[in-house]
């Protein structure tokens, strides 16, 4: 791999584990320079990545990552917000509190916002930037029993993103948004073993029945390293004139055009 990236620096948030560890490992097969954040230091770091400690469903860990970040590096080429989860508690929503509803929103839609206010002044200085937010496929389809709350958050992304690209795309910085199908990461796992406990059946029926039940034509989940190709694409000066899209990347699953 070339280094098309040399010399940048790039965050990318939940970069220790699945598909952010694969993005950070693309962004720095590329030459860039790597700051990763999650709540809980990795106890292998081979590339030597920048590392800050940060929880970011608290409204102050942006802040904290953007000053640390320019102290250290004085400047910030790529942000990639991918930290996130499906918080959302199965079940009718009659079920879902304000507590649900705000957790989910604090991580897959606050996090990112706080965090792009906290860096963008700087990306504006520089009349050059770019922002991948890390969204899902399920923010444009639902599934009623397990995603309402993470995909009501997650559409919301989406509508910021394409705002936020509106406005700041004349100032050099480009944002767009990558929406994932089903990806065989740590929390995905986490995910289907859950199902399996409540639905009271093996992992492997599981698995199955998540396939089946999302219906993706390819018939298999993506693998990380899928994912970051695209994100490295849109980080990279090849896609220039990207801004203010939202790409599925979802094995077909998605049943409209
Ligand atoms: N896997 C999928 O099928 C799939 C599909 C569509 C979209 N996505 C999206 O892709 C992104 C990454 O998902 P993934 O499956 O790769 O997840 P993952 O394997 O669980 O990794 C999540 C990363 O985010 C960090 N993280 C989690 N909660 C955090 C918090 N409160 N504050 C700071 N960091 C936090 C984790 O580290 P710590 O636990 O140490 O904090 C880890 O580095 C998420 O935004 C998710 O919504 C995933």
């Amino acid at each position: 791999m070339n280094n098309f990236l040399k010399g940048q620096i790039a965050l990318v948030t939940g970069g220790t584990k699945g598909i952010g560890k694969a993005i950070a490992d693309k962004l720095n097969d590329a030459g860039a320079r790597i700051i990763v954040t999650a709540r809980t230091e990795p106890e292998e770091n081979p590339n030597g990545y920048y590392f800050i400690a940060a929880d970011l469903s608290q409204p102050e860990s942006a802040e904290t990552i953007a000053k640390e970040i320019l102290e250290k590096f004085g400047r910030i080429d790529i942000v990639v917000n991918n930290a996130g989860a499906n918080l959302s508690k199965g079940g009718s929503f009659s079920t879902l509190t304000d507590e649900h509803w705000n957790n989910d929103l604090q991580l897959n839609l606050m996090s990112a916002v706080r965090v792009n206010k906290a860096l963008l002044p700087t990306m504006i200085d520089q009349q050059s930037g770019v922002i991948v937010n890390i969204s899902t496929y399920a923010a444009l389809q639902p599934i009623w029993e397990m995603t309402v709350t993470y995909s009501a958050a997650k559409a919301a992304l989406n509508a910021y993103s394409k705002a936020l690209a509106n406005e700041v795309s004349s100032k050099g910085i480009r944002v767009n948004t990558v929406s994932p199908g089903v990806v065989k990461t740590p929390l995905m796992e986490e995910f289907i073993e859950g199902i399996a406990k409540s639905s009271n059946i093996t992992v492997d029926e599981a698995f199955k029945s998540m396939l089946n039940k999302v219906g993706v034509p390819l018939g298999r989940m993506a693998e990380p390293e899928e994912i970051a190709n695209l994100v490295r694409f849109l980080a990279s000066s090849e896609a220039q004139y990207i801004t203010g899209s939202n790409y599925l990347i979802d094995g077909g699953v998605s049943p409209v055009v």
